[in-house]
């Protein structure tokens, strides 16, 4: 791709918005309305919109390596207190894909520099999947369990988030889900996990209002 070609690319693409609306951008301009929050990998081959068919301002985005959720990281924590207060989103969504690098890196532990910190929440859900991870021989099975088992993790510290929660026992959104992307077939699956359920499960430890009140 000639770097050039981007611009080239982006006088394209405004013609074509303007010829199907010529208030498109008017429109866009006014503001944002998103229902969703997709939480998803860097991934050059995970491209949100695209994989879930919405357009500009349909919804709100944010991606690092191996679709995180970590309660220091200033960054997801601005991105889904923004969301949730301020955009009110119906639903946050955490996606991961199968064939992660950084899922890949957790299952062969070497020394990656500056990637080792980021890497050790996916260090922590291997471990605390050992069990069952270890019971599948298949190393690409393994692979890709831990591609789900991180999703679920990672919709679990979603739930930890106060802001999560106090919009959650006000309204009772936003509803949480974990899907994956297959890069192998482009299939976009729904893991089907029932946040409310798993949540209740650890409430006690992770409730940030208490329970007798
Ligand atoms: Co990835």
């Amino acid at each position: 791709m000639n770097f050039d070609q981007i611009f080239i690319n982006n006088k394209k693409w405004i013609a074509e918005k303007l010829s199907i609306n010529p208030e498109y951008f008017k429109t866009l301009a006014q503001g944002q309305n998103p229902e969703f929050l997709y939480i998803g990998c860097s991934d050059s081959r995970v491209t949100a919109e695209d994989l879930m068919g919405l357009n500009p301002g349909e919804v709100f985005i944010h991606r690092n390596i191996a679709n995180q959720v970590i309660p220091t990281d200033n960054n997801v924590n601005a991105v889904v207190q923004y969301a949730v207060e301020h955009l009110k989103v119906k639903h946050i969504i955490i996606c991961g894909h199968y064939e992660c690098g950084g899922v890949k890196a957790a299952l062969l532990p070497s020394d990656m520099g500056q990637l080792n910190s980021w890497l050790q929440t996916l260090r922590d859900v291997r471990r605390l999947h050992r069990l069952e991870l270890e019971s599948i021989k298949d190393g690409q099975r393994q692979f890709d369990r831990l591609v789900e088992l991180n999703v679920k993790e990672q919709c679990m510290n979603i739930i930890k988030i106060d802001h999560v929660q106090k919009s959650w026992y006000k309204t009772g959104f936003p509803k949480i889900h974990g899907w994956v992307f297959d890069v192998r077939t482009g299939d976009l699956i729904d893991l089907g996990l029932n946040m409310e359920k798993e949540f209740a499960v650890i409430r006690d430890i992770y409730d940030l209002k208490p329970i007798d009140k």
